[in-house]
């Protein structure tokens, strides 16, 4: 019998950017209404690289959801400099979950980022050591390697090395988009997971040139091939624990998406579960929604999971096609297009 309701311990999302300033008022709340925490990425501009600077981010969050008790989850940005005493300082501080390595250049807001790991290697001895989560950007910026092989070439190159020089980091392998970090990923240790987003399970790289050009699906990691987008679908059919929610919604104004050098990213925090619901019910792997969404990313980083549920209703809804971003407008994720699964209440 095909079901009507589905009630679930109250997901979280493992990988989020929620800007600043107006933007980050604007977006904030679609996140807090479904999700009761998210690991918050750090490319800001300037990135923030300190917990000083983190301390500042939590509290405009903080700000920005008033009213719910929505917990952010903060990272650093690691650069070629941050020294152990930061990742110390970091641990310490209980509010920070990880540090982010954004190769520099690989994407938006990422040219104070790596220019190469073994820069890193006090700063990761500590993470190894403490316990405190190392989230990748997996792309080579290489720019003679082909777009769609970056991940690949990254996980060759840079990840496999930096796994066995820190046999021990724990590791996420953040928004995978082929089947060779699937496979990487299943063949490391307990110590290595991955955040897989709707946009990669939803579409393959046809979908940024169906009817045109398509600059709202356009995100990196980008897009790739159907068979890559079917390992990811078989991956999370198979309900395997080192995979768990991590939308990447990425906002960016209107403008700045459609424009003559479009960025990149998806904003998908307006319909985010309900998407995931859908994608798992395609998949006839509605059994599978909540450990992938509400158990595995606690159960990696060591955190308790939820105590409140939340319910899903099948009924049609219309996704609109623009939100508010401060000023400007976004938008969104399958604009104008039907969802299926709608947010009922959070108990
Ligand atoms: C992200 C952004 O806009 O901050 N963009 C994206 O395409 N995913 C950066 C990132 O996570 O790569
Ligand atoms: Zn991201």
């Amino acid at each position: 019998m095909t079901k009507t309701t589905i009630t679930i311990t109250q997901p979280d999302d493992w990988h989020l950017h929620l800007r600043d300033g107006e933007a980050l008022n604007s977006v904030a709340p679609f996140t807090a209404r479904q999700f009761a925490r998210a690991i918050i990425m750090p490319n800001l501009n300037p990135p923030v690289t300190t917990v000083v600077r983190a301390v500042e981010y939590l509290d405009q969050i903080l700000a920005a959801v008033d009213g719910s008790d929505f917990e952010p989850l903060m990272t650093l940005y690691l650069t070629d400099n941050t020294p152990a005493s930061e990742v110390i300082a970091a641990r310490k501080s209980c509010f920070i979950k990880g540090l982010k390595l954004y190769p520099a250049g690989a994407t938006t807001n990422s040219d104070a980022g790596v220019t190469d790991i073994r820069n890193c290697d006090a700063a990761l001895e500590e993470m190894q050591k403490s316990g405190l989560p190392l989230l990748i950007h997996g792309e080579t910026t290489d720019p003679q390697v082909d777009v769609f092989d970056r991940e690949k070439v990254f996980i060759d190159k840079t990840l496999q090395p930096l796994t066995q020089r820190f046999p021990e980091l724990k590791i996420v392998f953040e928004h995978i988009t082929t089947r060779e970090a699937a496979d990487f990923v299943l063949q490391s240790g307990d110590n290595v997971a991955a955040t897989i987003t709707p946009q990669h399970l939803l579409f393959n790289r046809n979908a940024l040139f169906q009817n045109g050009l398509q600059p709202h699906n356009y995100c990196l990691p980008v897009l790739k091939r159907d068979i890559h987008q079917h390992a990811l679908l078989e991956v999370i059919r198979s309900g395997n624990n080192k995979f768990f929610l991590g939308t990447d919604s990425a906002p960016h104004a209107k403008n700045k998406k459609e424009g003559a050098c479009g960025c990149a990213g998806i904003f998908s925090a307006h319909a985010a579960i309900e998407i995931y619901a859908t994608i798992f019910e395609q998949q006839d792997a509605l059994d599978k929604l909540e450990a992938f969404a509400s158990f595995n990313g606690p159960d990696f980083y060591g955190l308790p999971r939820n105590n409140k549920t939340i319910t899903l209703n099948k009924e049609d809804w219309t996704i609109p096609d623009e939100y508010p971003l401060g000023d400007e407008t976004l938008v969104p994720f399958l604009a104008g297009q039907t969802v299926c699964w709608k947010l009922s209440e959070t108990i």
